[in-house]
């Protein structure tokens, strides 16, 4: 039977929007029926099989409303399949402590879950500070501060595809 998959996402700065919009496209190529949704926007979870959830990562930790939203779906959780993935900036360079970071930035998020997700994403992501909220936007808008965009995008398929082999 197909799959319907939630792929719902916290992103300050879209760069784990456009690695959840991918990861929902790649997905469907192999056959899922797949919703694309910010975690705010998400009404409803029982429609969906399963629920891959992405968070970017500010200080050290996933956003909250990435972690809020998992901890008020744990209940329906426990019939879902789920599987998580961190965008961050230490995976810049990919090296033992960076990646032990990365699995501890995406182990919040199974923990807020309560739950053991099938697979766990760790990917570099984008660095662009001129499109952060607040101060520190406004700051770097007016600076000419680059971006830096490190997203694998093979590597992130290759997961997604993975994926796509365990949902099934
Ligand atoms: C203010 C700020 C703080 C950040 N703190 C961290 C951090 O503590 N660890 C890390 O690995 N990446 C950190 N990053 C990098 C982001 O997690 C990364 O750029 C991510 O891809 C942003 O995702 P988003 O655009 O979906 O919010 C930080 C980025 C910003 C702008």
């Amino acid at each position: 039977m197909t799959k319907t998959v939630l792929v719902t996402f916290a992103s300050q700065t879209e760069a784990t929007a456009e690695v959840a919009e991918f990861i929902g496209k790649t997905l469907e190529e192999q056959g899922m029926i797949v919703t694309v949704k910010a975690v705010d926007q998400v009404t409803d979870l029982n429609r969906y099989q399963a629920l891959v959830i992405g968070s970017g990562v500010k200080m050290d930790k996933t956003y909250r409303e990435a972690q809020e939203f998992l901890k008020r779906s744990r209940q329906s959780l426990l019939q879902k399949q789920f599987a998580a993935f961190i965008t961050c900036g230490s995976l810049s360079k990919d090296t033992a402590e960076n990646r032990d970071k990365a699995q501890k930035y995406a182990n919040q998020l199974a923990e807020a879950a309560s739950a053991r997700p099938l697979s766990q994403g760790l990917f570099a992501g984008r660095m662009d500070m001129s499109r952060a909220k607040g101060l520190i936007g406004l700051l770097m808008r007016k600076s000419a501060s680059k971006a830096e965009d490190w997203r694998d995008w093979d590597s992130i398929r290759g997961w997604a595809v993975d994926l796509a082999q365990q949902l099934n």
